[in-house]
């Protein structure tokens, strides 16, 4: 299986990877085919500009390699920007991926649109074009913890 020498890049040394404190919006996603996950964070200022974004991914070296480009690709753009920067867009600006890699791109477009949502639905905005990813892991922050 050969890999481009952008996506060797990428996936040797990551951009962005980290998280966010207080972040305008987070998303977290899973991969039903192999069970890998990523999570996106992103800083969202009042014009509506993707000011910083972070990832972290749990999975393969594809899907770290395609959340790195996708976070660089969605950087300083607006919110309707992002949501033009699908698994095609990342792939082209990696050169390509093996035919069975291709899934695993899918994961950092689904991660920012869930982070996007999450950014909606705390700020009360409708997204035009914008849905709910079906892989969305929605986690309960708020989630008490059991007593025994
Ligand atoms: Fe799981 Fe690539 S094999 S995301």
């Amino acid at each position: 299986m050969a890999y481009s020498e952008k996506v060797m890049d990428h996936f040797e040394h990551p951009r962005n990877v980290g998280e966010i404190e207080n972040p305008s919006g987070v998303g977290t996603v899973g991969n039903a085919k192999c069970g890998d996950i990523m999570r996106i964070y992103l800083d969202i200022d009042d014009n509506q500009v993707i000011q910083d974004v972070k990832f972290k991914t749990f999975g393969c070296g594809a899907a770290v390699a395609t959340s790195s480009m996708a976070t660089e690709l969605v950087k300083g753009k607006t919110v309707e920007e992002a949501l033009g920067v699908t698994n095609k867009a990342v792939m082209e600006a990696l050169d390509g991926l093996p035919p069975v890699k291709v899934h695993c791109s899918l994961l950092a477009e689904e991660a920012i649109h869930a982070a996007l949502w999450d950014y909606a639905e705390k700020h009360n905005l409708k997204i035009e074009g914008l849905e709910k990813p079906k892989s969305d892991i929605h986690e309960d922050e708020e989630e008490e913890e059991e007593e025994y």
